[in-house]
């Protein structure tokens, strides 16, 4: 009871912060998504690791460098299955290493669902933010 009033109120909280409202409408998946919702510093936390950690390899932009283009529009082309599992797991055998002893599996799956969300939907980049 608790953890569903929990997740009501962090579903909508979401929506509001991130403007998904509309886009949620939309797009289904986001819905199956919230079932596994990190709690928003951990969100935080998430995608500064995907601005930083990740942008080291994919480019800042995420445009691709050393590791390919993983931006929502080249995201958008795989599974979220197979892109959670990538991050998880990495790639034996090419430079793309296992954040499994960093991120849970649904954590994993939340930033596969995250990187295929549209940009217009997300948050400004996290180097915007202001620092805590
Ligand atoms: C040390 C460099 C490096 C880092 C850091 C890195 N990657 Fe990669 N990544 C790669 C390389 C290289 C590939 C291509 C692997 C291959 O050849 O299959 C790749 C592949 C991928 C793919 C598959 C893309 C596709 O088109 O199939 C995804 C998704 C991905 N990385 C996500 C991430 C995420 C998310 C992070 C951060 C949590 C991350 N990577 C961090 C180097 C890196």
């Amino acid at each position: 009871m608790l953890i569903r009033n929990h997740f009501l109120v962090l579903t909508v909280l979401l929506s509001g912060f991130c403007g998904l409202g509309a886009a949620a409408q939309n797009q289904p998946a986001d819905t199956s998504l919230a079932a596994t919702q990190p709690a928003p510093a951990r969100q935080q936390q998430l995608r500064r690791m995907l601005e930083h950690d990740c942008g080291s390899c994919h480019g800042l932009r995420l445009t691709g460098g050393l590791g390919p283009a993983i931006h929502a529009e080249a995201m958008q082309q795989l599974p979220q299955a197979a892109i959670a599992a990538t991050i998880f797991h990495g790639r034996p055998g090419t430079p793309m290493p296992a954040w499994k002893s960093m991120i849970s599996e649904a954590e994993a799956d939340w930033l596969a669902a995250y990187m295929q969300r549209p940009s217009a939907t997300k948050p400004a980049l996290v180097s915007q933010d202001p620092r805590p």
